[in-house]
């Protein structure tokens, strides 16, 4: 049976929304790609599938844009079955550490990876509740998320705002298990060339890694017990 999944922050085809956003469209499934600004890449994929991708605009730091754009969606889909919180930003210090890094930036990083992510879950939270199985909410985090395995001293706007959007699971899991009619999990989805560049020594390709991730959410669609931090393999991770 086909989905209707969306998926955040699609706006580049070498970077991960993307190619998440192609894999499901190759399956046959309908998507809804959102994206932050006008986007040539999108365009251009919306031209080969057609009514099965829905193009979506806002800004994670901006809860009316957000509203905005769900009340459109629901006008063209009558419910969401899975929901990846893909979208990311960092400061542009980021490779920096505690004594250069501008901390002034940390709280508009935080504020689009954890609370951006509950900013799209709560404006599409009906979509979500009215799939007819199990709705699917999977947050891309990162092992840089992890609190017990952190060694980094640089990029801890990002580290900081992972484990808050692992945090922000949690008391989602917590809210929505009795009812057991949404799902959610944080996933570290692996290194991967999100930039695209050839010369990126992560393993992994982004249409690798979507392929990966798409087999990873329909097996665990239903694991309402199990650990809520998994890796792109399935494995537990330490929160
Ligand atoms: N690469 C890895 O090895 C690795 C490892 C662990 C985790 N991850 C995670 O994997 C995910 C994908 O990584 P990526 O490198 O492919 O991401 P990315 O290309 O850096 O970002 C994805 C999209 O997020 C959008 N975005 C940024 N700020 C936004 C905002 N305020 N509102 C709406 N959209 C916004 C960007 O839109 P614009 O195009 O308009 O800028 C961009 O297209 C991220 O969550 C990342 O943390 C990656």
């Amino acid at each position: 049976m086909s989905d209707i999944v969306m998926v955040t922050g699609c706006g580049r085809n070498y970077a991960l929304g993307y190619n998440i956003a192609l894999r499901y469209l190759e399956a046959g499934d309908t998507v809804i790609a959102t994206i932050r600004k006008p986007s040539p890449d999108i365009d251009a994929l919306k031209e080969k599938f057609g009514d099965k991708l829905i193009v979506a605009m806002f800004d994670l730091l901006d809860t009316a844009s957000v509203k905005e754009a769900a009340a459109k969606v629901a006008d063209q889909v009558d419910h969401i079955d899975i929901l990846i919180n893909n979208a990311v930003g960092v400061a542009p210090d980021v490779d920096k550490g505690f004594f250069d890094a501008d901390l002034d930036n940390i709280p508009r990083t935080l504020d689009i990876i954890s609370v951006g992510a509950l900013r799209v879950i709560k404006a599409f939270y009906s979509l979500l509740h009215s799939a007819p199985g199990t709705a699917l909410i999977m947050n891309i985090s990162s092992e840089a998320g992890s609190i017990e395995k952190c060694y980094r001293t640089t990029g801890m706007d990002y580290g900081m705002g992972k484990a808050a959007l692992n945090m922000a699971t949690m008391y989602l899991y917590n809210t929505f298990k009795d009812e057991k009619k949404i799902n959610i999990f944080t996933v570290h989805p692996g290194w991967i060339r999100t930039n695209g560049k050839e010369d990126n020594p992560a393993p992994l390709s982004s249409y690798e890694a979507a392929g990966i991730l798409k087999d990873l959410f329909a097996k665990r669609r239903e694991d309402f017990t199990g650990h809520r931090f998994i890796t792109n393999e399935g494995i537990d991770y330490p929160f």
